[in-house]
């Protein structure tokens, strides 16, 4: 332990400076410790007798008139320290002054607690610090929040301070956890062979699903970079380059409507390999996260090995691409129950090509008027253009202003269908196909909340494999469903001009909770297919070749094949620490509007700097 000598007053703010001249300054500290002997998360009854020196943030104070308690907190844990005036008066003395969150400084002598007042939530519980000595190192204003206790804030005030939001001990744990995670995941792979490349951030532009953030180039006027939105090209690029087993830990960027479980900048575990196939992938990623979950965690796993579906299973029992199977309540085709029914809804669905999916909701055959509108709104949110609920009664008859066009065999085959028994509420939504089973989908969800089905303690991982490799998009566009590199499944390339729609792709994605925590696909290494597709995008072979170009002619150059996945770190931070919204796992995140409310980005520039930029800025006239 050495004594340092530097000044208590230069970091101090003005207004303290009287509270602690009176308080201590012309007390006996003319030394103030600068390192800590032991943190403040590790004495216990072993350490009883010793002399330490403790430094962190007062937790919380508590005067008992002659004896004066501090817990004092650091990174690692709370140790209370005890200040008796009659062992040092002018730690007693200091010990009055001193406030929440300020920074301190103790030396005493570790002492076990006395009976009756041992605390076996705390890991430092049994004993205590009978302090000799006390120094401020550092006051603190009165924080806009509490830090000592676990209460609801709202999110701008957290995000204003963020650095006091980090000192509760929630916070703390999702970025230490998160740390550990990264750490396993580096570990694994360079176990495995793997070696970690970092990719440029000032890159080039190159539409994928979200659009780009630019950045000026001065040197170059009129042009710009591009953040990548993923380190896809480069990685195989590296692949090209010989490399074989690449990951990094990459920041992506995407500019796009923000959500909670998207961030305009956010993390991947990003992978790439040669001289492999799909099963390789699965199997890599799998044992990474059975391990992380094993090791560094409680929760449990729902299933090893992980349950494999494909997508149109995914969408036929889940409605969902990322379905949460933690919970049952599949999802059913009904169309064939109802193929002869009078009922428009119905019958006008099923005429225009759609299909008719059923949903049971065990025992909330009671649901209020308002509970069904939440419902129906809720399907209405996703597309459905309506929702008809019946509740099936004691008798086994059904109850809902449908139930007059369904007939005494219809609800037989209905109630068998979805196993349904008195008390329970059957939800049915007549559309297209898919637009029926995603409304579906979420109301099966929202099912499973209001009947809390699903198990925090576990993770639902699974792959859904088969995607269907393009979609149209609303504007009659056909686009790549996973990203233009992902190769079309051998079987499906003779359809690629002539039914697009049936190709599936060589894609897969790990899903987890209703989350897809990671996806990835075995990519095209031959220059003809890779033209093919770039074709059926509606690519000129100049867009191409300006956007693309360097892709290609690599493909010239003995390009061996290869895949890769890219895992999200954040969302998967976010599912080990049970929150959906995956701001509360990243350090400095930005807000749904993309701001960054401490520092105040985005910000204006002075013009001297667009000028270098060679940028003239118009705004909209409403802002
Ligand atoms: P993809 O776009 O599916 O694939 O991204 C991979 C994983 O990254 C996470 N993710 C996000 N997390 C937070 N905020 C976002 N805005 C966000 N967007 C995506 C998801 C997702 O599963 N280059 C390909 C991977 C590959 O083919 O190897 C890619 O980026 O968990």
């Amino acid at each position: 332990m050495s004594g340092g000598l530097f000044s208590l007053w230069l970091p101090c703010a003005v207004g303290y400076r009287q509270s602690f001249r009176s308080s201590f300054i012309e007390g006996t500290h003319t030394t103030v410790p600068v390192h800590k002997t032991i943190t403040c998360g590790e004495l216990t009854r072993a350490n009883a007798g010793q002399t330490v020196t403790l430094m962190g943030w007062l937790h919380r104070r508590r005067d008992h008139g002659h004896l004066i308690f501090l817990d004092l907190r650091d990174r690692w844990g709370i140790t209370q320290v005890v200040i008796d005036p009659e062992r040092s008066p002018e730690a007693h003395r200091v010990a009055e002054g001193v406030r929440n969150e300020f920074v301190l400084a103790v030396t005493g002598a570790v002492a076990p607690r006395p009976e009756g007042t041992v605390n076996a939530k705390l890991p430092t519980g049994e004993i205590e610090v009978h302090v000799d000595e006390l120094v401020v190192l550092n006051p603190s204003k009165t924080p806009p929040f509490y830090i000592n206790e676990d209460v609801p804030v709202e999110e701008p005030l957290r995000l204003r301070y963020r650095y006091l939001d980090l000192r509760r001990e929630t916070m703390r744990d999702n970025i230490i956890l998160r740390h550990k995670v990264v750490k396993f995941m580096r570990d694994y792979l360079d176990e495995r062979d793997f070696v970690e490349v970092e990719t440029p951030i000032l890159f080039k532009s190159s539409p994928g699903g979200a659009r780009d953030f630019l950045v000026p180039s001065r040197v170059h006027p009129g042009e710009f970079y591009a953040l990548p939105q993923s380190p896809q090209q480069l990685k195989q690029m590296l692949m090209v380059a010989g490399f074989e087993r690449y990951f990094q830990i990459a920041r992506c960027f995407r500019d796009e409507d923000q959500r909670a479980d998207r961030q305009p900048e956010f993390t991947q575990l990003d992978i790439e390999m040669s001289f492999v196939e799909q099963e390789d992938i699965l199997q890599l990623l799998e044992g990474l996260y059975t391990a992380i979950t094993k090791e560094l965690t409680t929760k449990r796993l729902l299933a090893e090995p992980f349950p494999r579906m494909t997508f149109r299973e995914a969408m036929d029992q889940y409605g969902s691409d990322k379905p949460d199977l933690r919970f049952g309540l599949k999802l059913q085709d009904l169309s064939d129950i109802f193929a002869a029914t009078e009922f428009s809804v119905f019958s006008d669905a099923l005429s225009a090509g759609g299909a008719i999916k059923g949903l049971l909701a065990p025992g909330l055959g009671g649901s209020t008027r308002k509970e069904i509108d939440t419902l129906t709104a809720l399907a209405r949110t996703h597309g459905a253009r309506g929702l008809v609920s019946l509740s099936v009664q004691d008798d086994g008859a059904l109850r809902g202003a449908a139930a007059k066009f369904i007939t005494d065999d219809q609800v037989r085959s209905l109630i068998e269908r979805l196993q349904a028994v008195p008390g329970d509420l059957l939800l049915i939504v007549a559309d297209k196909g898919d637009k029926a089973l995603e409304a579906l989908g979420q109301l099966r969800l929202e099912i499973g909340r209001r009947l809390q089905l699903a198990d925090p303690e576990v993770l639902g991982l699974a792959w859904v494999l088969d995607m269907p490799a393009f979609e149209v998009l609303d504007d009659g566009t056909v686009a790549a469903k996973h990203h233009q590199f992902t190769s079309p499944k051998d079987e499906d390339l003779d359809f690629l001009e002539s039914d697009p729609m049936r190709v599936r792709a060589k894609q897969y994605d790990l899903v987890c909770n209703g989350f897809e925590v990671a996806g990835g696909s075995i990519r095209i290494y031959r220059r003809d297919v890779q033209e093919r597709i770039f074709k059926l995008l509606g690519m000129t072979p100049d867009d191409v070749e300006e956007r693309f170009g360097f892709m290609l002619e690599a493909f010239d150059y003995g390009t061996p094949p290869h895949g890769g996945i890219a895992a999200g770190i954040d969302r998967w931070i976010g599912l080990l620490r049970d929150t959906a919204n995956i701001r509360d796992v990243i350090a400095f995140p930005k807000n749904q509007s993309a701001q960054d409310l401490m520092a105040g980005a985005p910000s204006t520039v002075p013009q001297s700097q667009l000028d270098e930029l060679h940028i003239r800025t118009v705004l909209p006239t409403d802002s």
